[in-house]
């Protein structure tokens, strides 16, 4: 274990401050400390994309940063895409019943959600592909999947959200 080290960041928006081990991943700083469980335990080893979260508007897998990473950085989770109205990747996901399992979805989300947010312009099918490519979904919803991120894109302002 290393020496503890407080890590002060912004969390969906607000200011979190703690006191960790600096090497833990990321992850687990999110479920266990700050009780944010929409990110979910994969393979625990960078391989299924189910752990991804933003930082600094980059989608990043959460399992593989080290908690000491993030001090000063903004990151985002899938609770930070709950809102009313909804947040336009949630409404497309919805209408098109691109959700299955739930356990890889936040993840997807917040891979999307990094994409569209970094493209000056609506992606193409083939680009939303390539960069949910990390994010592992066994359950057939593919199709689905790239539908929604399409139809998000149309109704995403361009540049980081928050
Ligand atoms: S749990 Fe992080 S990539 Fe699988
Ligand atoms: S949405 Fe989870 S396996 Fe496809």
């Amino acid at each position: 274990m290393s020496e503890l080290q407080e890590v002060s960041c912004r969390v969906n928006g607000k200011k979190r401050a703690f006191v960790v081990d600096p090497t833990i991943p990321l992850l687990h700083v999110l479920r266990e400390i700050l009780d944010l469980k929409a990110t979910r335990f994969g393979c625990g080893e960078g391989t299924c994309g189910a752990c991804t979260v933003m930082v600094d508007g980059q989608a990043v897998m959460s399992c593989d940063l080290p908690a000491g990473g993030v001090d000063g950085r903004r990151i985002e989770t899938a609770e930070g895409l709950d809102g009313d109205p909804p947040h336009p990747l949630v409404a497309a996901f919805l209408e098109h019943q691109a959700g299955q399992c739930g356990y890889c979805l936040p993840g997807i989300l917040m891979a999307a959600k990094a994409l569209l947010e970094g493209e000056p312009a609506p992606p193409s099918r083939a680009r939303i592909a390539e960069a949910l490519d990390g994010n592992l979904c066994r359950c057939g919803a593919h199709a689905r999947i790239l539908d929604a991120v399409e139809d998000a894109a149309k109704h995403m302002i361009r540049g980081p959200l928050a």
